[in-house]
């Protein structure tokens, strides 16, 4: 692990992750925790680097931890918003990329609905590109945060049984932690109504249920994922009450799980659907810790790219 670097490299997805680099990531988000729970929250590593953020989709948490998670390590942020750039005008992502790459950004993490647009930055622009989520592709920095959020509370990520719940086919989250906890060596069972599970899936290390209880029995962490409504075409479950019935995570549920079951959720969530609010605020649910793990883990991609460290 010692010559292990991500230095200069673009973070499009977990599929491109070694074992070793995913290891490192997490090593390097041990110790910006420090810094985030700590009174000083402000480095010298990024000291004259410039960051954009370019999310042309809504966002709260991905945002607002990626531009505090460089302003901690002394970078300079912008954050644009679609919505209120030219991009509103009709300017091309092309374009607005060319634009920012002009003004001497060092990176630029984008979010975007199109799945490989992370990609097509990184082949248009120099700076590096950190993908902050596009389309039903990939959230790297999220699947980190999960994985990093699962090492911390159970110790470990070989072993595990994972259930991932809910909306898989429309999830780049799910995406990006199926490829992130089976390299880690943890078992991931996913459930969720056919109409959202992908049709053909095959792929060692993970099960596919069309049952929720067959998912999260005796499981170690359950991650409950969001109804993707914006994504969907009508029809794909019968109705809200309906799917809260059949797929949502409420106490009685989460009996079957192990007692200690860690629960997650990426955030926002559809209270009353996927989760139910005794479920947010239980004592095994990590969802706040989730929060922060996501400053760390975007410091120590930041550092890692940027900076030119290997840990
Ligand atoms: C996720 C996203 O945007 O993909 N949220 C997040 O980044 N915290 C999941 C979601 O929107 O459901």
């Amino acid at each position: 692990m010692d010559n292990v670097t991500l230095s200069g490299k673009n973070i499009i997805g977990l599929e491109n992750f070694s074992a070793d680099e995913i290891n490192l990531v997490l090593k390097t988000a041990r110790s910006m925790k420090k810094i985030i729970r700590g009174k000083e929250k402000k480095l010298p590593d990024l000291k004259g680097r410039a960051i954009i953020n370019l999310f042309c989709e809504n966002s709260t948490r991905t945002r607002t931890s990626f531009e505090l998670a460089g302003k901690y390590l002394g970078a300079d942020v912008v954050s644009i918003n679609a919505a209120t750039s030219s991009m509103s005008k009709g300017e091309s992502l092309r374009d607005t990329l060319m634009t920012v790459e002009a003004m001497g950004v060092d990176a630029i993490v984008i979010r975007h609905k199109a799945e490989g647009s992370a990609e097509y930055a990184s082949k248009i622009v120099k700076p590096i590109i950190i993908n902050a989520g596009d389309g039903a592709h990939a959230h790297p920095s999220q699947g980190l945060l999960d994985l990093f959020t699962i090492q911390q509370a159970k110790g470990r990520l070989a072993g595990l049984k994972v259930a991932i719940v809910g909306d898989i086919l429309h999830s780049r989250v799910a995406r990006s932690d199926i490829f992130g906890l089976t390299k880690m060596g943890a078992k991931v069972h996913l459930a969720g109504p056919k109409t959202l599970l992908p049709r053909f899936f095959d792929f060692d290390g993970v099960e596919v249920h069309d049952n929720v209880e067959d998912a999260i029995k005796n499981a170690d962490v359950i991650n409950i994922l969001r109804l993707q409504l914006e994504r969907m075409q009508t029809g794909l479950f019968p109705t809200p009450r309906e799917y809260a019935r059949v797929f949502g995570i409420n106490e009685k549920r989460l009996a079957l799980a192990k007692e200690d079951v860690l629960i997650l959720h990426p955030g926002p969530q559809n209270k009353g659907l996927e989760i139910s609010n005794d479920i947010t605020y239980c004592e095994n649910s990590a969802i706040r810790d989730q929060v922060q793990n996501g400053v760390a883990i975007r410091m120590a991609l930041l550092y890692l790219t940027l900076n030119g460290g290997n840990s």
